[in-house]
């Protein structure tokens, strides 16, 4: 039986349009997803909306729409846009929807009676884009410390959960689980700031508006927006309804990926949450940083924002998803510029790894009638360290992929890339030809041929369309040649056919006139 893989994206507000930064946490998970399935797991991507709270009402009585036409369109749009950027999730599941609704409050009243969740009253700093109560000494400079947006003093009588009880037990299972978080320093940032200075109640219901699922037994109190939105990770599994057996399958997460900005909540409220029901943390909390413009962050009254489509439209899907995984480092904050955006379309994508196929591709063609070579069996020195660079290679692409640092998977990959590149240089094709040195010439062919075989495989979780475009061209239509498991042997490409005419994978841009193009869109 295949080994199951859970695999989770935040869910989002549906309270504009998307941009670059929040496509990138969704790439990034579909692409942990279809590697893992690659690898023959039974991989499940979860994602979402998270619909209710103060904000998305605000929002919709902008538009002069209720709040569920307004997050009705929202969802909509998100599955549109997840649909063009080739997003294969599982399941979508929206807040608003009864399989959620009808748990997140039996959840709330299962805390009532076991006491973890008590009548009290709540007075603090709210952060309303942000629906965060803070204390006096939480903000900065007076001013909401996630956004450093106005903060208002509200007072209303709330419900609590007794986060403070469960403080030392979390901290235990930090200790005890080294790699819960990724990377490891965010725990040490949340024990430092948030539990060591004495970890809060949290303040669970609100008042102030309804937007939001009531509690059963206290219907004028709504249910605090993070509450609901956490359990969405087992709701949607069918977690204490009738059918649980996703829930028993899936639970608990094998990897749950998360922006900077909400570590506090999946790295201490939820394992609390968690604790709390009796049921096992998530192996790993993925937290990543933030895709920023030269001028901070993206915002559309700065006039800065990058949406997804407008990369996709104009460079395709795959070299926008190259590049947003390509550009994020995992110890600082990425930085989109129309610039580094061309250039490394240019440079990785059309010369580095376009021009190696085009020009493996035209000499098959040209020596071999585009027949591939059979593999001889006894490489030569040349050979022999082309394959054994290539191994070791492999063995590295792997392991960042398996350490989802997707970034440094795709670094190696370049690494493959330029070898492969170095050795036409090294062996000099034509001049085999020329000398009708047919044995070094077959080998040679043969071996450019297989590396590409294997760059198309680990390419496919991050590009799949050009996976299959570089398999296609290479004549690769077997199956048991596509598959990850046959990515270490040699003597595997039989009777294959490259196509007559390469097709160019990423045509060639003017740089000027694209970094003009879409500097131009960020203005609208
Ligand atoms: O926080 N770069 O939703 P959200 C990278 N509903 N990632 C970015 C980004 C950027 N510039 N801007 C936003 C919420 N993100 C809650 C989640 S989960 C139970 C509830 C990421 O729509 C951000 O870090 O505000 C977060 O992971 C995600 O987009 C959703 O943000
Ligand atoms: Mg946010």
């Amino acid at each position: 039986m295949k080994e199951k893989f859970y695999i989770t994206t935040p869910i989002y507000y549906p309270s504009g349009r998307f941009h670059i930064g929040t496509a990138y946490t969704t790439v990034l998970a579909d692409t942990i997803k279809k590697y893992k399935k690659q690898r023959g797991y039974e991989a499940y991507l979860l994602t979402g909306e998270d619909e209710h709270g103060q904000k998305i009402q605000t929002v919709a009585e902008k538009r002069g729409k209720t709040p569920q036409e307004h997050v009705d369109e929202m969802a909509e749009d998100a599955k549109k846009l997840w649909k063009l950027m080739n997003i294969e999730y599982d399941d979508f599941i929206r807040t608003t929807e009864e399989r959620h609704t009808k748990i997140v409050q039996q959840i709330f009243d299962k805390f009532m009676e076991t006491g973890d969740i008590y009548k009290g009253e709540y007075e603090g700093w709210y952060c309303e884009p942000c629906e965060t109560y803070f204390t006096e000494t939480q903000l900065k400079e007076g001013k909401c410390p996630d956004c450093g947006r106005e903060v208002v003093k509200m007072k209303e009588e709330a419900y609590f959960f007794r986060m403070s009880k469960y403080a030392d037990r979390l901290i235990k299972f930090y200790e005890e689980n080294v790699e819960f978080a990724k990377p490891e320093y965010r725990k040490t940032e949340m024990i430092n700031n948030f539990i060591k200075p004495g970890l809060e109640d949290l303040c669970v219901s609100r008042t102030t508006f309804d937007w939001g699922i009531p509690v059963l037994k206290d219907p004028k109190h709504v249910i605090y927006v993070w509450l609901d939105a956490l359990t969405n990770y087992i709701t949607a599994l069918g977690y204490m309804s009738e059918d649980d057996t996703k829930f028993k399958k899936y639970w608990p997460a094998d990897l749950q990926i998360v922006g900077k900005d909400i570590a506090r909540f999946h790295l201490i409220y939820w394992p609390i949450f968690l604790m709390a029901l009796d049921l096992p943390l998530p192996k790993k909390i993925l937290v990543h940083n933030w895709i920023m413009m030269k001028d901070g962050k993206m915002s559309k009254s700065k006039g800065n924002v990058i949406y997804p489509e407008t990369l996709i439209d104009r460079y395709g899907l795959d070299a926008t998803r190259y590049y947003l995984l390509r550009e994020m480092p995992e110890s600082q904050d990425g930085i989109f510029t129309p610039e580094g955006f061309i250039e490394r379309y240019n440079t990785n994508l059309c010369n580095d790894l376009g021009n190696l196929l085009n020009r493996t591709v035209a000499m098959c063609n040209k020596y071999f009638a585009g027949q591939v070579p059979q593999y001889n069996g006894t490489p030569n020195e040349v050979d022999k360290e082309f394959e054994e660079f290539t191994d070791s290679q492999i063995q590295k692409i792997e392991e960042k992929y398996d350490k989802y640092d997707i970034n440094l998977a795709l670094q190696e990959i370049w690494v493959l890339i330029s070898r492969a590149n170095k050795y036409i240089d090294e062996t000099t094709p034509w001049v085999l030809a020329k000398e009708e040195n047919k044995e070094k010439l077959e080998s040679c062919i043969y071996h450019l041929i297989e590396n590409l075989r294997k760059i198309g495989i680990v390419l496919k979780p991050v590009m799949s369309e050009t996976s299959e475009n570089i398999l296609k061209q290479l004549g690769i239509t077997k199956e048991e040649e596509k598959e990850w498991d046959s990515i270490k042997k040699y003597d595997t490409i039989k009777q294959a056919k490259v196509i007559e005419k390469g097709e160019p994978l990423f045509m060639r841009l003017d740089a000027k006139e694209e970094e003009e193009y879409i500097k131009g869109t960020m203005k609208q």
